[in-house]
């Protein structure tokens, strides 16, 4: 792998640094961010090989949310058992892997560490490069991983635990930030009226599973700041939730699952519509672990076909955390700056790169 001259890359201004990277480039992607255990093979950003997940919900669900220590004990555990079925499943190893992304944040301080030093220490022991790489930007890339024949501008909705954010994607790597959650994200929303409802943990599959055979208009839950530009808010939400089956305490709770998860979708929807119809965006993509959510995903498709926008949205085992979306952005970023330095730290509040 050599860095190249400034070549220029057409139209892809992630693509556009000095960085030359060989094809087939076979990337090993880690990720231990927060309670999954991830390790994935991904050929040039785009052909997975193999993607592994072993998750934790199981270690975490008596507490109702990760603890902190108990997923960094359980990722020293689970990561080279997860690694090694990664390369078998994928066919390679040390002698045929190009570089080995890890995840340096946002996340869990213990956990990224765990990632991390393994991505360095088998980085170092290969003589391949290590690529640290951002966990929202990866996000984004499991939503091209399936089609990555990108028409710019797009407007990526990235909902997950911990973030709820409109962004416009001018290029590869070049994001403007329209909106965010002033309050919860969308999928700490799902978790905590799940909680308060006597759901499983985590809350948002359980409360899609229940929608289902639930009326989505039983209550009318308030669409908080459904006409006000591109912020969200959803503390509202969740205590209107709480206040309503106090005052109804016998409805049944499908039809407050569905009812919650309808008001959730509806502004998600209306602010990413109106988002990409004010940037002239080409498509939507949805990205993070909300975005697996069966309503929103109908709504979003849907809603593309009348705007006549591209849709991105990634199937479901791709919008929660994974590896192969982590292997996927580490190639773009090798070959927009070439490899991270190993003495890279995890950053638990890294923020996605925003022009301007
Ligand atoms: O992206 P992710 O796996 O981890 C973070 O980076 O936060 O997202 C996890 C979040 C959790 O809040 C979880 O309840 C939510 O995504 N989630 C869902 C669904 N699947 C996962 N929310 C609604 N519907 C789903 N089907
Ligand atoms: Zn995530």
């Amino acid at each position: 792998m050599t860095a190249a001259s400034h070549s220029s890359k057409a139209g892809a201004a992630l693509a556009e640094g000095g960085w030359e990277v060989p094809s087939p480039c076979r990337v090993l992607g880690i990720e231990t961010s927060c309670d999954e255990t991830a390790a994935a093979v991904v050929v040039d950003g785009r052909d997975v090989l193999s993607s592994v997940v072993s998750s934790q919900t199981d270690l975490h669900s008596r507490f109702g949310g990760v603890v902190p220590e108990v997923a960094s004990r359980a990722h020293v555990e689970l990561l080279t058992p997860v690694v090694a079925e990664a390369l078998v499943e994928a066919g390679v190893d040390g002698s045929n892997v190009g570089a080995v992304a890890a995840t340096s944040g946002p996340g869990l301080i213990g956990s990224l560490l765990v990632g991390l030093s393994a991505a360095k220490a088998l980085a170092l022991v290969w003589d391949v490069p290590f690529v640290a790489v951002n966990h929202l930007e990866a996000h984004l890339y499991g939503a091209f991983l399936e089609d990555p024949a990108l028409e710019l501008p797009l407007v990526v909705m990235l909902v997950s635990g911990g973030h709820t954010m409109l962004v416009a994607m001018e290029g590869h790597g070049r994001y403007r930030l329209l909106g965010q959650t002033i309050d919860d994200a969308a999928g700490e929303a799902f978790d905590k009226v799940a909680r308060f409802l006597g759901l499983d943990y985590p809350g948002g599959p359980a409360i899609d599973a229940l929608a289902v055979e639930g009326d989505p208009k039983a209550a009318d839950f308030p669409r908080s700041m459904l006409a006000e530009g591109y912020d969200f808010s959803f503390s509202g939400l969740k205590t209107a939730v709480i206040t309503h089956v106090r005052k109804h305490p016998d409805q049944a709770v499908a039809d407050v699952a569905a009812s919650f998860q309808e008001a959730v979708v509806d502004v998600l929807v209306a602010k990413a519509r109106r988002a990409a119809r004010d940037v002239g965006a080409r498509g939507l993509c949805l990205a993070g672990g909300v975005a697996a959510n069966s309503r929103l995903r109908e709504r979003a498709l849907d809603a593309c076909i009348e705007d006549g926008l591209q849709a991105f949205v990634p199937n479901p085992a791709m919008c929660t955390d994974n590896a192969a979306m982590v292997a996927a952005a580490g190639w773009w970023r090798l070959r927009a700056d070439g490899p991270s330095s190993l003495g890279t730290g995890a950053d638990p509040n890294l923020r996605l790169p925003l022009l301007g």
